[in-house]
């Protein structure tokens, strides 16, 4: 989603902003546009479209200047075209201002300042924040008063940066339920949305706290609340590497980060296991969370993390009989939650900033739920706020569709749910040693899957050119069913649709045909003789079966049209292998179709609205 970018320092201006604009780009968004203040006069340059058409309409002119904002834009109020990107300037073009969020009543400020003779040109909800700013610098000199008395009749979220002729050493930010960072240098600084765009500048960073407001110069940084006193911020390192944020030689990201999987894997269990096969989840031990007392976990998420969510389920209930729920946190968010005491309300999010879920623990923390979440991304607004937390250690992920993240939250949420199985002497040591070993196995295991990747696009291919298919699987393997069926219609906008095989004479069974591409998930797992006569079923109605099958398992090739061969693991580690093929079927899929892999259309990185 929109991401935002601030520099006041001595660089070449134009180009600190494009480059930030462009590590901002694997969010998803539909323009972009800068604003840069050069001799005292301030000027804005938008364009719908890839920031390749801003750097086009940049390119030749010869910008100066030490301080300047810009955006990328991800649409929601208005459609995406030159006057609804970002920055947003005063009637007077001698104020410009990036935001992201969503200001929710926009309409009766826009009333306002209509009747008070602002003309409006945009449709955006952004734009009554430049007008209103323009009226208060009526009664003060002040660019950060009058975005602090805006803000007070504001209702909605935002990450907010704007700077003014009037002021041209400050870019004056604020902060309110979308994420927003100062970045440190030396004799400059940076304002982001998100630690990428300055990652390659320096890694001191203060995070900007909801409710806080502030500026920065070339050499400080001032930060209070808004309406109160100022603040102390602590100045905090980043343990991450740009590197992270390369291609390494693949054609994209999505296929990088397929192919990080085992090393994710081997990571994961670094950090969490010893030698001796002894889990340490340092974090979730904190003094104000007690997981060993726990009598139920209410799971929320969105997407893909909500999919390893509904494998936790499985997970927790078997190794150590805790009950457990799994909620969208769309859904989860506006239903009455009943206390039991001692539940733990999970999130689990890649991003930790997605919306909903950040909501959802806010909501439960208001209702006095201890909040226990997954997250990548470190010091993340989820990660911040919740009483525990156990890190996916994906390493950054910056194709949209989420690959070896999902992976990682499979693998931590099977460490956690082992670790929770011996805390509630579910299993004993020899069993969980045992589970983990398995685990152990896993990376070896997915290196033999991707050794087929040829193999498995000559099958894709295939079956490209289908305008539906069907994703099924049984107990812990629905989910990967589902999360198979969302990853090919993010990436290649065919549709797919997940279901849990035992569904099918329910009602899709309708939809079989011979032009029906059935994707099977078929380990050999508890529930492997009922999935076989699914199978059946879909054969006896002629729809094409694309069986993903346990090495060795002779008998099912009688049924598939195609058949992807995984190691044999345990049932549980069974959605880490399986997913494997089912992202490189729709990788190598919207490959052929010539979609935008990395950034598909309408979509987002970071849900940071609701
Ligand atoms: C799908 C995908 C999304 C995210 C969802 C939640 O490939 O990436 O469905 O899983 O938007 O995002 P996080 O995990 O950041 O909360």
């Amino acid at each position: 989603m929109c991401g935002i970018v601030g520099y006041v320092g001595e660089r070449d201006i134009s180009s600190v902003l494009l480059v930030g604009l462009e590590r901002l780009s694997y969010r998803g968004y539909d323009s972009s546009g800068i604003s840069i203040i050069s001799n005292g006069e301030l000027s804005t340059w938008k364009k719908q479209g890839k920031i390749v058409e801003l750097n086009n309409l940049l390119s030749g002119l010869s910008i100066k200047g030490s301080l300047g904002i810009g955006q990328t834009r991800w649409a929601t109020h208005g459609v995406p075209n030159e006057v609804n990107a970002h920055p947003h300037f005063s009637e007077t073009k001698k104020i410009a201002l990036v935001h992201n969020g969503i200001i929710e009543n926009y309409m009766e400020i826009k009333k306002r300042l209509i009747k008070n003779g602002h003309i409006f040109r945009s449709e955006t909800d952004t734009e009554v924040l430049i007008h209103s700013i323009e009226e208060h610098l009526e009664t003060t000199d002040s660019l950060l008063e009058a975005l602090e008395k805006t803000l007070s009749e504001i209702v909605g979220t935002y990450s907010i940066a704007t700077i003014s002729e009037a002021d041209p050493e400050k870019i004056v930010i604020a902060r309110k339920g979308s994420p927003l960072i100062i970045a440190l240098g030396k004799d400059e600084n940076f304002v982001s949305s998100d630690i990428n765009a300055i990652l390659t500048h320096t890694k001191k960073v203060i995070y900007l706290e909801d409710n806080e407001i502030g500026y920065v110069t070339k050499t400080s940084t001032f930060v209070k609340e808004i309406g109160g006193s100022e603040v102390q911020k602590e100045v905090k390192v980043i343990d991450w590497s740009p590197t992270d944020a390369e291609k390494n030689g693949y054609e994209h990201y999505m296929l990088k980060e397929i192919f990080e999987q085992p090393s994710v894997i081997r990571n994961i269990i670094s950090k969490y296991i010893d030698k001796d096969n002894n889990i340490t989840l340092s974090k979730i031990h904190q003094p104000n969370l007690d997981i060993s007392n726990v009598n139920r976990f209410i799971i929320q998420a969105c997407g893909t993390s909500w999919h390893a969510g509904l494998i936790a389920k499985y997970l927790i209930e078997s190794y150590a009989r805790v009950l457990t729920e799994v909620d969208i946190s769309s859904e989860f968010r506006y239903r009455q939650m009943i206390t039991q005491g001692h539940d733990i309300v999970m999130a689990i999010s890649q991003s930790g900033e997605t919306a909903d879920t950040l909501a959802c623990i806010r909501e439960a923390k208001s209702k006095f739920f201890k909040v226990l979440s997954f997250v990548n991304v470190k010091e993340s607004s989820i990660d911040r706020e919740s009483d525990g937390v156990v890190y996916s250690y994906a390493g950054q992920e910056i194709g949209v569709a989420s690959t070896k993240n999902f992976i990682a939250q499979l693998a931590t949420i099977y460490i956690f749910s082992i670790h929770l199985g011996l805390a509630k002497k579910h299993l004993n040591k020899e069993q969980a040693s045992e589970m983990i070993q398995e685990l152990r196995r896993i990376p070896d295991y997915i290196e033999s899957i991707l050794k087929k990747s040829e193999e498995i696009r000559t099958i894709a291919e295939k079956y490209c050119f289908s305008r539906e298919f069907l994703f099924i699987g049984r107990g812990v393997n629905y989910p990967t069913a589902l999360e198979g069926a969302l990853k090919l219609k993010e990436i290649s906008y065919i549709h797919a649709t997940g279901y849990a095989a035992g569904e099918l004479k329910h009602g899709p069974i309708a939809l079989i045909d011979a032009k029906l591409p059935v994707v099977c998930v078929a380990p050999q797992t508890l529930t492997y003789e009922k999935m076989v006569s699914n199978i059946q079923e879909v054969k006896t109605r002629k729809g094409k079966t694309i069986i993903i099958a346990t090495q060795g398992d002779e008998d099912i090739k009688s049924l598939a049209d195609d058949i992807i061969y995984i190691p044999k693991a345990s049932e549980d580690l069974t959605p880490i292998l399986a997913s494997v093929p089912l992202q490189l079927i729709s990788y190598y899929i919207a490959l052929k179709l010539d979609c935008d892999v990395d950034q598909p259309r309408n979509l987002a990185k970071s849900v940071t609205v609701e």
